[in-house]
């Protein structure tokens, strides 16, 4: 039976610089057997820690469908053991327990064919997962509409995933807060300027289309209301939430929001099942 509290050592088999605090790691479980049968939904996550530092829950954001070969994370610098993580290069070990969490739903239950994402800052990376396995299963009746708010160019993450995004049929829009963009497009995805909210009136919505939210909590009260009067329907909404966390499985209380853990029952919720929990967002 698998262990959940016993961390297994993955290496790292690439790295890049994504913004200037942030980076994103391509890694491998050393134990061959462990990745051949290491499977994840996107949107869920995993505890990464490093021997004489810490642990903490980190975003799984590469192709579940690839799941066997490598896993993919990308982490911003804020404190002690992200300072160090950050640092680690190509050959170095990290450890990880998990998945844990409950992701998004499969594309292929949901009520809606069609599906729009709407990330904001690094609210992007656990949609970059969906976006990735969406990609490779669009068809003329099943489409993909992606708008990404991010501060500046800087700041931008994953541009260099976008023209093999939209290659596949995946509608891209990106917009800037903090800097009117200097051309109409950014690596091949129109590009304008103010907060992801405007993308719902320069932008005409895929029609029957479920949403998956990801964010700052700021941001969550902004879209719900553009949702709303483009007429999504409460079930049709679906949104990852943050908070600080322990154990991840369900154990400490430090991710305890009333009655839900948000470790455990998340970190996606549809937005139907939370809405009336005071101080969620
Ligand atoms: C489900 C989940 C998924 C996450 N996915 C990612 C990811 O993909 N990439 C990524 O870079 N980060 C992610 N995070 C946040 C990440 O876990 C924290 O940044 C990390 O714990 C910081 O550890 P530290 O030791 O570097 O910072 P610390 O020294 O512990 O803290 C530094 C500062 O960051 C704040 N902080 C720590 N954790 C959080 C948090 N969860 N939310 C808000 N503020 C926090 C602290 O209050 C403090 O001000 C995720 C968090 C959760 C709960
Ligand atoms: S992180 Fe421990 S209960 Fe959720």
């Amino acid at each position: 039976m698998k262990n959940f509290y016993l961390p297994e050592a993955a290496k790292i088999i690439e790295v890049v610089r994504e913004a200037p605090n942030v980076k994103w790691f391509k890694v491998r479980f050393v134990n061959k057997k462990i990745q051949q049968n290491f499977h994840f939904w996107h949107g869920q996550f995993a505890m990464v820690g490093l021997p004489g530092y810490d642990e903490a829950p980190f975003d799984i954001c590469s192709n579940p469908l690839r799941s066997t070969e490598y896993i993919e994370f990308t982490i911003r610098k804020v404190g002690r053991l992200t300072s160090r993580l950050v640092q680690l290069q190509k050959g170095d070990l990290l450890w990880i327990r998990g998945p844990f969490g409950r992701g998004w739903p499969s594309l292929f239950k949901l009520p809606k064919k069609n599906l729009l994402v709407v990330g904001g800052g690094c609210g992007f990376v656990p949609l970059r997962s969906v976006i990735e396995e969406a990609a490779e299963q669009l068809s003329s009746e099943r489409q993909l509409q992606v708008f990404y708010g991010c501060r500046n160019t800087e700041e931008l993450l994953f541009e260099n995933r976008y023209k093999d995004w939209q290659k596949k049929g995946v509608k891209l829009n990106v917009i800037f807060s903090e800097e009117k963009p200097r051309n109409k497009t950014v690596y091949g995805a129109p590009c304008s300027y103010g907060l992801v909210t405007k993308l719902f009136d320069e932008v005409e919505i895929i029609k029957n289309a479920s949403a998956f939210l990801c964010g700052p909590p700021v941001m969550f009260k902004f879209v719900l209301k553009k949702l709303k009067e483009k007429k999504f329907a409460d079930q049709d909404i679906y949104l990852s939430l943050e908070r600080k966390m322990d154990c991840g499985i369900g154990i400490c209380q430090h991710c305890a929001c009333g009655e839900i853990y948000i470790c455990k029952d998340g970190p996606v919720f549809n937005y139907a099942e939370i809405k009336n929990i005071p101080n969620i967002f």
